[in-house]
Parts: C-alpha cells; sequence; structure tokens
C-alpha cells in the first residue's frame, strides 16, 4: 500500500517493511540488554520467525530497575484509584521495584524458576501488577485470568498452561458487591486434570478466606524475605500466555516473548500514543485483557511514565464523573479506553457536564480500540473534549496496535469510522476469499504479510500446528486477522467487524460458539444457535435461539432462565447473555448450515431479503414471532 508520500510516517512505515533490521534494530537501542541479539529478525523457519534472536534481557528490568538506575526511583510509577475500596494510592519506581523484587524472591523459594506457568487470577489491585512482574522478573510465564471468567473458564485455562502456582486474592469487588474469589479457584483447579502445587492468596480487608493447608500461602508471608534480582532471559523466551476467545470453547493460549514485546511497545508509546517519559498514561481496561497487560502494565512502565490502575466502574454508578476526576486529580495526559466506554458516558450524560465540572488541562488525546468506533460516539467525544480523538484497530494477537493514528510521529487528518494508517511492521492487505488481493475501497479479509512485527504472538502455546491450522493456513505466507474491511485511496483502514463467530461485547472478544457448547449441553435442548445482536451500549450482545427436545414438556421460560444461569456460571457474567427466543425450527441452508446471520439481522430490524438457499422460507415469520415475544428488534438507545 501507498500512504502519504514524503511525510515522516511514510518513511519509517517504508524502512519497517523494506529494512525491518535496521528499523526495529534501531528501535531496541532505547531499551536495556544484557547482551545483545545476533540477528534482529530470524527467517531461518518460516512460518515462525523470531526478532531479536541470541539477545538477551529482563521485562521487569526494563520496565522497572532500568529507571531507579537511572535516578527516576522517586517518580510515580503506578496510582491505584480504586473508588470501590475508598482508596488512592500512589507507588514510586523505587517503592514498586522493592515489592516485586520481594515477591519475586518468595516465587523463588517455592520453586518457580525460567520458564515455568504462573496463573495470576486477581482484581485491579496493585499486588496483580507485582506478581507479573515479578514473574517477568524470575523468568516465569504468567498466564493473567479475567476476574469477570468463571469457574471452568479458569479451569481450562490452568489446564492448558499447567501452571506450578496460581496467585489470587480473596475478592473482587464489582461495585457494591463482594465477588468471592476463592471458591471460584477452588473449582477451578477441581475441574482441572492439572493442579498447581501452591496457591497464593491475597486477604483483602473486605474479605478474608479459610486457606488449604498445605497448598496455599498468605501472600503476605511468601514476600518476606530476600528480594531476587532479575534473571536474563533469552529474547525470543515467553513472557506470558494470555487465553483468548478461539472459534471453540477451548481457548487459545497467545504466547508472547520478552524481546519484540519490549522493542515494540516502547516504540509505541511514543510515536504511535505521543506520550514522553514521565507523561500520565490511564488505560481504562483490565489487566485481563491485553489492552491491560500492554498499556496498563508494560507500555507505560517501559517509557517511565505513571500508570493509572483503576479498580471499579469507570461510567455511571456510583460517580458518573469517574472518568473526568480521575484525569483532573491524576493529571492524565493519554487516555485509552473501549468505545463502550464512551457510549455509556454519552448515555448517561449526553450535553457533557461532568465533562465540565472537571478541569482537564494536562489531556492531550483519547483512543479508543477493542470494537468498532461508531463516528457520532467518535464526534460526541471529540467535540466535548476539544482533543483528538483516535480509533486505533488491534488484537490480543498482535499485542498492540495493527494501524492506528501515529500522534507522536505525524498526526494525519481523521476518518471518522476508519482506524487512520497501518503502523510500522504491518503489511496489510485485502483479499478475497479466493486469495486476490483486492482493489482500493473494496470489502474482504483483511491479512498481514508476514513476518509480523516484533510483539505479535509468534505462536500458541505448545500448539504450533493450532497456530498454523488456525492463522496461515487459509493465506500462506499471510496472517489472517478474521476481520472484514477495506483500504482506501489514501491507505486509511476500514475495520467493518470480524469474519468467524467472535463478537465483541463492550470491547471483550466473546466466541458465540463456546456460549453454543453450554446451551447444548442443557438436557431440554434440542439444537441451538447464538448470534451477536447490536446493543446501542455494548455494540453486540449475545441472543440464543433454541430448538426443545420434543415431548420434554418443560416451561419454555424456565429452561431460558435455567440457559442465562449456566452461561454465567460456565463462562461468566462477562458473556452478557441474558436472552434467548425459543423456537420450533433453526433456518436453515439446504446443505444444513445453520443461517445465524439472518437470525441476526431479523433481531437487529435490519431489512433483510429471504435467503435463495434456505431449506424452508416460512421458518422466518416463526423466528421473527419469537423474537418479538422477547422484545426484538429492539429500539435504538434501549439496552
Ligand atoms: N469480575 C466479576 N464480574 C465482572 C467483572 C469482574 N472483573 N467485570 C465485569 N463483570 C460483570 C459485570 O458486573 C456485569 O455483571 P451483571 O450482568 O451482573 O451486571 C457483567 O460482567 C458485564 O460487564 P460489562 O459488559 O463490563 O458491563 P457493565 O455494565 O458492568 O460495565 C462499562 C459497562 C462500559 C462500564 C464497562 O464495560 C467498561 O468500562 N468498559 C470499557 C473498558 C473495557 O472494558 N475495555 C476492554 C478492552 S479495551
Ligand atoms: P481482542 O483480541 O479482544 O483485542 O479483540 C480483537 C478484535 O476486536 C478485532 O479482531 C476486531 O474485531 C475488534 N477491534 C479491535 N479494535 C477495533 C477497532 N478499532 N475497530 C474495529 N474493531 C476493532
Amino acid at each position: 500500500m501507498v500512504p502519504m508520500v514524503g511525510s515522516e510516517y511514510e518513511r519509517a512505515y517504508r524502512e519497517s517493511l523494506d529494512d525491518p533490521g535496521v528499523f526495529w534494530g534501531r528501535a531496541a537501542e532505547d531499551v536495556c540488554w544484557f547482551r545483545p541479539w545476533d540477528r534482529v529478525l530470524d527467517d531461518s523457519r518460516p512460518p515462525f520467525f523470531r526478532w531479536f534472536a541470541g539477545g538477551r534481557l529482563n521485562t521487569c528490568y526494563n520496565a522497572l530497575d532500568r529507571h531507579v538506575a537511572q535516578g527516576y526511583g522517586s517518580q510515580a510509577a503506578l496510582v491505584y484509584d480504586s473508588p470501590v475500596t475508598g482508596t488512592v494510592a500512589s507507588f514510586s519506581y523505587a517503592e514498586l521495584l522493592e515489592k516485586v523484587a520481594r515477591f519475586a524472591g518468595g516465587l523463588g523459594r517455592l520453586g518457580v524458576g525460567r520458564g515455568d506457568r504462573v496463573v495470576i487470577y486477581m482484581p485491579m489491585v496493585p499486588e496483580a501488577v507485582v506478581a507479573m512482574l515479578a514473574c517477568a522478573r524470575i523468568g516465569a510465564i504468567h498466564s493473567v485470568v479475567f476476574g469477570g471468567f468463571a469457574a471452568h473458564e479458569l479451569a481450562t485455562r490452568i489446564r492448558d498452561a499447567r501452571p506450578v502456582a496460581i496467585i489470587s486474592a480473596s475478592c473482587g469487588i464489582e461495585v457494591d458487591r463482594i465477588i468471592r474469589y476463592k471458591p471460584l479457584l477452588d473449582r477451578a483447579i477441581d475441574l482441572s486434570p492439572h493442579k498447581p502445587e501452591h496457591c497464593i492468596i491475597l486477604q483483602r480487608p473486605q474479605l478474608e478466606v479459610p486457606l488449604l493447608a498445605g497448598r496455599d500461602l498468605d501472600w503476605d508471608e511468601v514476600q518476606e524475605g530476600p528480594a531476587a534480582d532479575c534473571v536474563p532471559v533469552e529474547a525470543t523466551d515467553p513472557l506470558y500466555i494470555l487465553y483468548t476467545s478461539g472459534t471453540t470453547g477451548v481457548p487459545k493460549g497467545i504466547v508472547r516473548d520478552n524481546g519484540g514485546h519490549l522493542v515494540a511497545l516502547t516504540w509505541s508509546m511514543r510515536n504511535l500514543y505521543g506520550a514522553g517519559e514521565g507523561d500520565v498514561f490511564w488505560a481504562a481496561s483490565d489487566i485481563g485483557w491485553v489492552v491491560g497487560h500492554s498499556y496498563i502494565v508494560y507500555g507505560p512502565l517501559f517509557h517511565r511514565c505513571t500508570s493509572i490502575l483503576y479498580e471499579g466502574k469507570s461510567v455511571g454508578t456510583p460517580d458518573p464523573g469517574a472518568f473526568w476526576r480521575v484525569i483532573e486529580e491524576h493529571g492524565v495526559n493519554v487516555l485509552f479506553t473501549a468505545p463502550t466506554a464512551f457510549r455509556a458516558i454519552r448515555r448517561e450524560d449526553p450535553e457533557g457536564a461532568h465533562i465540565r465540572r472537571h478541569r482537564h488541562d494536562s489531556f492531550r488525546a483519547l483512543f479508543l480500540a477493542g470494537e468498532r468506533c461508531d463516528p457520532e460516539t467518535l464526534h460526541w467525544a471529540e467535540e466535548r473534549l476539544g482533543v483528538p480523538v483516535i480509533d486505533h484497530w488491534w488484537q490480543t494477537e498482535t499485542g498492540w496496535a495493527i494501524a492506528g493514528n501515529p500522534l507522536g510521529l505525524e498526526r494525519f487528518p481523521a476518518k471518522p469510522g476508519s482506524c487512520t494508517l497501518p503502523m510500522p511492521g504491518y503489511d496489510v492487505r485485502v483479499f478475497d476469499d479466493a486469495g486476490s488481493e483486492l482493489p482500493r475501497n473494496r470489502t474482504g479479509n483483511i491479512v498481514i504479510k508476514l513476518p509480523l512485527p516484533p510483539g505479535c504472538f509468534p505462536s500458541l502455546w505448545q500448539d504450533d500446528a493450532g497456530f498454523v491450522a488456525t492463522y496461515l493456513a487459509a493465506y500462506p505466507g499471510y496472517y489472517l486477522t478474521a476481520d472484514a474491511g477495506s483500504i482506501d485511496e489514501d491507505g486509511y483502514l476500514w475495520i467493518m467487524g470480524r469474519t468467524d463467530d467472535i463478537i465483541n461485547v463492550s470491547g471483550h472478544r466473546i466466541s458465540t460458539g463456546a456460549i453454543e457448547e453450554v446451551l447444548a449441553s442443557h438436557p431440554d435442548v434440542a439444537e441451538c444457535a447464538v448470534a451477536g445482536v447490536t446493543d446501542a451500549i455494548k455494540g453486540e450482545v449475545p441472543l440464543g435461539f433454541v430448538v426443545l427436545k420434543a415431548g420434554a414438556g418443560h416451561d419454555p421460560d424456565a429452561v431460558v432462565a435455567d440457559l442465562v444461569r449456566l452461561v454465567r456460571e460456565r463462562i461468566g457474567p462477562i458473556a452478557v447473555f441474558k436472552k434467548a427466543a425459543v423456537v420450533r425450527r433453526l433456518p436453515k441452508t439446504r446443505s444444513g448450515k445453520i443461517l445465524r446471520g439472518t437470525m441476526k439481522k431479523i433481531a437487529d430490524g435490519t431489512p433483510c431479503a429471504v435467503p435463495a438457499t434456505i431449506d424452508d422460507p416460512a421458518v422466518l415469520d416463526e423466528i421473527a414471532r419469537a423474537l418479538t415475544g422477547i422484545g426484538y428488534p429492539r429500539h435504538p438507545g434501549h439496552r
């Protein structure tokens, strides 16, 4: 693709594709290595590419020790703002380093070492960040599981990652509800064939839980004792595994390496986000998601920023002005969140009264990602805030933005609805199903030419074959993003949505296939389908369609209530599965394929033609009646 000619961005982008060794080698000079790399890009074993092969480093050293050694020990590294506990606490780089090194020492004494896996299942507390960095310090591989996932989801991750230890807390807090983590953890360990040797539990003042003798240890106990130093690891060694929804109920273990991740995230802080050292950066997400890994923890600390760790709902009750209060109180320079948050803010405060009540002169830019941002929300935010609002596109797999508006390098005119230009290293193309490249402005499958840039996943955890089959087999030599979209005449990228059965609920990635597996496990369900339907605030929510077994004689409402409870129990509340229509048959093609897209259109109230391939058009009327019975199509603005 040919973006703007003669610009700084153009030079960087071109060099990153034509001479990746020079471009990323130069970027790598901004971080600290224990041993330099032999090759910037090791392309000796395609399609498996490795960045900075031969180099040795430590991620935690670059996040903390380096800055303290350079005299910035007293600068705030982390500000913990927790309205749900009434706490605001700041940790300097020196303080955070001390905590991390001591906890790392404790992990070492428990026998956790380089290459061992450690699952972290924690709420948004500073100890979660300490746990991640402590793993990085000793070369252990962390796998953070989002606290909103239920026991079954945690169990599938424990089974796959086979952790030596699990670090958790007694509870999380959702507004005013205590979420008891310990029973979820115990149940997950029961369900998993792999059992960890140790569980380290942070006892929060809100809830003290009994510990299991011989297995459980108190957080405080573990961190008593000598600190641990940084262990040099290979640049290509895994730093973490982060599980993300696949097309089945089995999540995929996205692996992140140490070296490429460090270099790419450091580059992105200045060049994409326009952040300087010492700036205050707030990613209003959760450490359980990739955004939290990259931009609550690693990116800001690599770049010596102050990162905000916010525990609570940044929108709605109890404080509809929470975003603006935090920006004012902590002098936030750059904010990153999901569009869903701004849709919710806009609904509650259409005139922006809360925004006006707070000063935000420090505030320079808002970045949005995780789902498509509708142009109305983007305009609304831009007008009320008076700062650039930048929609940027990325995935758990890539770990940082594939496309965005590189504020620090050069700011391009925004086109609402577009994610602007590809970032260095991403050679983005649009292909049709047969594998031919499509011309400008034609929508198709978005692919990225290999190699992916540093920071992107080198493979799936212990599943090279799955990596190739899922991402590389469709178009050899290219990574399949599973997003559809187009590139316009200026080289801008337009992302339209997923091409697989993954939906984005409040910016969280949920597999409709995984929900279908849960519905199908109910004894009264003969057949089912789940489609993502449009929601004014959450973007999309899953909606179930179920056919009950003949003669079961059960009350359909009771079955639906059961299904809603089951999904909440097995996947978790964040699936936001609240409704299902009981129907007599599912619409199918003559070859038996369920027409989920058609059901979605009826639920959304989108006009649709009767598909030519449908086996029985009459079934669509029945579906429409069933949907009307449960409140579809919804009116715009209705939640
Ligand atoms: N532990 C337990 N439950 C959790 C949870 C956690 N860590 N996080 C969310 N949940 C629950 C919620 O309480 C809610 O439960 P409910 O059905 O009982 O109400 C359910 O999961 C759905 O959560 P969510 O979709 O987040 O909706 P919400 O109404 O609670 O919050 C927003 C809406 C907009 C405030 C919230 O989604 C948000 O701030 N999103 C933007 C940031 C973000 O998440 N970005 C991710 C990628 S950048
Ligand atoms: P996740 O892996 O959870 O970050 O989700 C990645 C998916 O979210 C992508 O494949 C897209 O479908 C969607 N996504 C992320 N950012 C954007 C964006 N800016 N615009 C449109 N879709 C996005």
